[in-house]
């Protein structure tokens, strides 16, 4: 298990973020200032992740999260929803052979309950072949919900562990969240210029760097991942402490 950041303090790194999580918004407003239609956006947002995995693998970032689709975007009208899918679908089925060719190691996080069968076989066969690559992890979040996240891993660690609806702790909790595999996220990306979570990794971006751009995520691009990651490097992380106590003695 990784260390986590309100238990212990976190090993320091070498600057790069170990960990970047993003949440790729702006699509929509993209293609609505070219006068296309909102799902144009969706497919120009496909290169810029391409775009996004190839720069954090070459900068050695180790683990590469991305929100693609929310609880909450079912709510949308019901031809997006499906164009949504529907590119998630064709995404996976064109990209799996070449991430397994770049060793990335593919992991979807959310609730697999109402995805259609083809797409669940497509997403175990993806996360199987892939499993032992050792290169970049990269984890696409769909349907997926903070919330949920905490609220299945309760389900689950009771269903387990009956004896914990005693009391538990955040060791107990910990090992059934969705990202148990990977290390609390270092730097977290919001494109697109709002400046909120919208329920994306609510328990493990408790002590993560934010940042927030205006720019939409169709236009992200590596300057711009080196300039959110510049930025990461200039904080102070301090995990509870005072500065005196961060800062190396001179
Ligand atoms: C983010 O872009 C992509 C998804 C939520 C799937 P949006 O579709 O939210 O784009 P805007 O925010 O409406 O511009
Ligand atoms: C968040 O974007 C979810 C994804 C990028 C997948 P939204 O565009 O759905 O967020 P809100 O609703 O504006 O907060
Ligand atoms: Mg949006």
């Amino acid at each position: 298990m990784f260390k986590s950041s309100t238990q212990s303090i976190p090993d320091e790194c070498c600057g790069v973020p170990r960990h970047v999580a993003v949440i790729m918004d702006g699509n929509g407003r993209w293609a609505k200032k070219r006068l296309m239609p909102r799902v144009f956006g969706h497919k120009k947002g496909v290169d810029a992740l391409r775009e996004t995995i190839k720069s954090c693998d070459a900068m050695g970032v180790e683990f590469l999260t991305v929100f693609a689709f929310s609880n909450e975007n079912w709510r949308r009208p019901a031809d997006e929803v499906s164009f949504l899918m529907g590119l998630f679908l064709q995404v996976l089925a064109g990209e799996i052979e070449r991430m397994h060719e770049k060793q990335i190691r593919l992991q979807i996080i959310g609730n697999r309950s109402r995805f259609a069968p083809e797409l669940l076989k497509l997403i175990n066969d993806g996360e199987q072949k892939t499993a032992a690559n050792t290169g970049l992890t990269l984890s696409i979040a769909v349907d997926y919900g903070g919330r949920w996240d905490v609220i299945q891993a309760t389900q689950r660690m009771l269903a387990d562990r009956p004896e914990l609806i005693a009391g538990f702790e955040e060791t107990d909790l910990a090992p059934y969240l969705a990202m148990a595999y990977a290390p609390e996220p270092d730097l977290f990306i919001r494109t697109g210029g709002e400046q909120r979570i919208s329920n994306f990794l609510l328990w493990q971006l408790a002590y993560t760097e934010l940042y927030f751009t205006d720019m939409l995520w169709p236009d992200f691009d590596r300057a711009a991942l080196q300039t959110a990651v510049d930025w990461f490097r200039g904080r102070e992380r301090r995990f509870g402490r005072i500065s005196e106590q961060v800062q190396p003695v001179s």
